[in-house]
């Protein structure tokens, strides 16, 4: 190992095992007797393929991961999502569809082919969530797939329909409960590239919202939502579709960091579609939005920002593997977009960086709020290795940490009938490196303290995102996006 490196890198060596039938867990201290439901999460977990190794943390092979909980008890189960991306690669032995920032391995045939007839990835890594009725994982493509969530057995694409066409879409699509819609959007690249932002309501039913033209399409991971408003913030991190076409270079390779475009807000109003503003700032790159709500004249947006896009150039595997000193967190920052001609302003919330935030998705989606838990960095250079929680209003800050343990990001559930924002318990997997196994922690959501946490039988890599879902037999509708 490198004298300058950390321990993180265990963090991105790949799982294969595959456990099916749900195991049960010990538990060390106490589960929370209300905890009837079931988290599930998704994130790259195979990341050699043949003789070939992905070259981005983004890239590899999508894991489903499953903890059930019953009366203080938990049990765990892993599976492959078999994508076709996943089939391809398990039968060829070989690299077969693009993802984020490695390109299949192809003839020259085949690759003047993938020029006219890109293969989209459905490797889909980044997200779950429960979607138009049914239990679906998100990559960054428009081919989101459905699984079963008791067996984690694959269902296949959901499928979108008429004009919601598209090319890479985002993970985090939002669910607003006062309309029983999800909301969201995907890009179209062609000689006239737009975005197309859309909803799915519970029932399936799928509608274009609005669609906006652009030149120079952007790279965005998330967008923001209020009661009234979509709002798609444009980072200066942008393509040409004609190269993205053509290069032959790997997705993101192909988008081009130009700041002085600034950053573009587009607020659109949900219900008209029509866009009441579109706005510059000073140019700023993000990957997560936090929150969003109306407030006077304006509107609130809240983002995990860096100054620039970087970020994406620290979480290539090789640098990730020797464990090198790195910067994987942003800072919570405001913008206050007014609806009308003002400028927009912004400033930060707080001193402490994070990654990954969470709020009370389920009170607290697109309105005032206080409230962000996320993944931290305790010590300098080190991978995401605590926990924290922002009070967004008074700027307060707080921390779990315990050495050689690396949490992933905490999912927050709330305990039945809290009137509090923060009355609940995390849901966090952490890689224990010194026992080789990651572990489920459960952290009070108010203080950080822990209440438990039950060691699966495996290291899992570090993954991205997941949901808690309630169990159906309350009847609960938990879509914490
Ligand atoms: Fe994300």
């Amino acid at each position: 190992m490198n004298p300058s490196s950390f321990p993180y890198g265990r963090g991105f060596r790949s799982l294969t095992r595959e456990i099916d039938a749900p195991m049960a867990l010990a538990v060390q201290g106490e589960l929370p007797s209300w905890l009837a439901g079931t988290l599930l999460r998704t994130g790259p977990s195979k990341f050699e393929v043949g003789n070939r190794t992905y070259n981005h943390w983004f890239d590899g092979l999508a894991m489903l991961h499953r903890f059930a909980f019953e009366r203080g008890s938990v049990t765990y189960a892993n599976r492959f999502l078999r994508s076709k991306a996943f089939g391809a690669a398990e039968r060829t032995g070989k690299i077969s569809f693009g993802e984020f920032a490695t390109d299949p391995c192809r003839t020259l045939f085949g690759r003047v082919a993938a020029i006219f007839a890109p293969k989209l990835t459905d490797n889909c890594n980044v997200n779950v969530l429960r979607f138009g009725g049914e239990t679906v994982a998100f990559t960054e493509t428009t081919l989101p797939m459905r699984f079963d969530p008791e067996t984690l057995a694959t269902l296949g694409v959901y499928g979108y329909e008429g004009r919601l066409r598209g090319q890479v879409s985002t993970a985090h699509a939002h669910y607003d409960a006062a309309r029983a819609q999800h909301y969201s959007y995907m890009v179209e690249f062609g000689r006239k590239s737009l975005y197309r932002l859309f909803r799915v309501a519970d029932d399936g039913a799928q509608a274009v919202v609005a669609e906006i033209p652009v030149d120079l399409p952007a790279y965005m991971h998330s967008f923001a939502m209020t009661e009234r408003y979509l709002v798609l913030v444009e980072f200066p991190m942008v393509v040409s579709a004609l190269a993205l076409k053509f290069s032959g270079r790997p997705f993101i390779q192909n988008y081009r960091w130009q700041p002085g475009r600034g950053l573009r807000f587009h607020v659109v109003d949900k219900d008209s579609g029509r866009v009441v503003r579109s706005a510059c700032a000073d140019a700023a790159f993000a990957f997560h939005h936090v929150n969003a709500y109306e407030e006077g004249d304006g509107l609130v947006i809240d983002m995990i920002a860096y100054p620039d896009a970087t970020i994406i150039e620290q979480l290539y595997l090789a640098r990730l593997r020797e464990g090198l000193p790195i910067t994987a967190t942003g800072v919570l920052t405001r913008f206050r977009v007014p609806l009308g001609e003002a400028p927009i302003t912004r400033r930060s919330l707080a001193p402490m960086p994070l990654e990954l935030p969470r709020i009370n998705y389920e009170v607290c989606a697109g309105k005032f709020y206080r409230y962000v838990w996320g993944t931290g960095i305790q010590l300098p250079g080190d991978f995401l290795d605590q926990i924290v929680k922002i009070d967004a209003e008074a700027g307060d800050v707080a921390s779990w940490y315990e050495g050689g343990c690396y949490p992933g990001e905490p999912v927050f559930v709330a305990r039945p009938g809290a009137e509090a924002e923060d009355d609940g318990v995390l849901l966090s997997v952490a890689l224990d490196i010194e026992n080789d196994r990651s572990f489920l922690l459960v952290l009070d959501a108010t203080t950080l303290a822990e209440k438990a946490r039950a060691v699966a039988p495996h290291a899992i890599p570090f993954h991205f995102h997941g949901n808690y879902f309630a169990s159906a037999a309350t009847g609960e509708h938990r879509d914490l996006t």
